[in-house]
């Protein structure tokens, strides 16, 4: 079998909870069924937060109601507090991501909690989700650099990713929120997590605001990780990591893994409709490098060849 990626489309989420344009819920509803036409299978279109702290995401649950439902579709929320978590659980959800930041600051301007309060918090919801089947993917959030407090030692993300595995989280996920890591702190953090865990323990989430993003991912597919975050378009951007631009684009990723041949089952032509109805809505030009290539290419009359070389 060919080897294959699993792209999980945060961009819902993580790429409309930040932005100015209010964004209606039918517009995210269309936005899921282009996406699952496009072949994304793995979707986290909401967290469970307080709708004061993020208006964008106030109608997660009426959203969540209206998503495409297949049984080999994988949605999952984000939640900061177990509040989030029994939210996330009562309306359905069998996969719940929560969030631990590196430093005291960042997690007291994302959750209102020190560093010390979200680990607890963290073990309290793990174990809750343990106790209803509800597996979870612990963030750690500022992996690489915190938006206030600079780079994040190594040891300081590999110490909290192994408490979370401790307590029992299912998955971790290693993000770059504000888009600042470089290849080799990458390499550092994920070689000797690997060959303590597995790579199947993890998922890599990166935002592209210097440029680096499909470097890191690639720097990670090296070592054998096949989870990957992406936003359709590019969208993105943390309304509590001041500086953070978007996520790495879907299609960019996608592009990156087919190029050397890991499959990841995803139609870049058909993500094109979802970046349009995205940018609409947003009001915003959006769209990974991959995209503005193929728009060249059609301007001078020339077929967009995506198989690389
Ligand atoms: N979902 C919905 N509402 C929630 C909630 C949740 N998970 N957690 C708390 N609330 C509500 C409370 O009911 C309360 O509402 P009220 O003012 O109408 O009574 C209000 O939010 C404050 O509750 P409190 O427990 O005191 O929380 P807080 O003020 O310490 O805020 C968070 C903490 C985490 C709820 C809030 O900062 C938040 O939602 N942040 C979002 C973080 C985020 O999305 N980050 C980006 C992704 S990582
Ligand atoms: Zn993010």
């Amino acid at each position: 079998m060919k080897d294959s990626v699993i792209i999980n489309e945060v961009g819902l989420r993580d790429g409309l909870q930040n932005q100015p344009k209010h964004v209606s819920t039918d517009d995210k509803a269309r936005m899921a069924e282009l996406l699952v036409a496009a072949g994304l299978k793995y979707i986290e279109p909401v967290s469970f937060v307080s709708p004061k702290a993020v208006p964008q995401m106030a109608d997660a649950a009426e959203l969540t109601r209206r998503l495409p439902q297949r049984d080999d579709l994988h949605y999952t929320a984000l939640i900061p507090n177990l509040r989030g978590y029994q939210l996330a659980r009562d309306n359905g959800y069998r996969t719940v991501g929560l969030v631990l930041s590196t430093t005291d600051t960042f997690n007291q301007r994302n959750l209102n909690m020190s560093l010390a309060q979200a680990i607890d918090s963290c073990r309290s919801i793990i174990e809750a989700a343990r106790a209803d089947g509800v597996a979870t993917r612990t963030y750690i959030s500022g992996a690489f650099a915190c938006p206030y407090d600079g780079t994040t030692p190594v040891d300081v993300t590999l110490d909290l990713t192994r408490q979370m595995i401790d307590a029992g989280s299912d998955e971790i996920a290693i993000a770059d929120t504000i888009g600042a890591g470089n290849p080799q702190q990458m390499k550092d953090i994920m070689a000797p997590l690997i060959q303590q865990y597995g790579a199947e323990k993890f998922f890599i989430h990166l935002h592209d605001t210097r440029g680096l993003a499909s470097a890191l991912a690639w720097a990670a597919c090296d070592l054998g990780v096949r989870k990957f975050d992406a936003s359709v378009g590019g969208l993105g951007g943390c309304p509590f990591a001041p500086g953070a631009t978007g996520n790495v684009a879907t299609e960019d990723l996608v592009y990156l893994f087919e190029s050397v041949g890991l499959h990841t089952g995803i139609d870049i032509q058909a993500l094109r409709e979802v970046i349009a109805l995205a940018s609409r809505a947003t009001e915003r030009a959006l769209g990974g490098k991959i995209i503005r290539w193929m728009e060249s290419q059609e301007a001078r009359g020339r077929p967009c060849d995506l198989t690389s070389g």
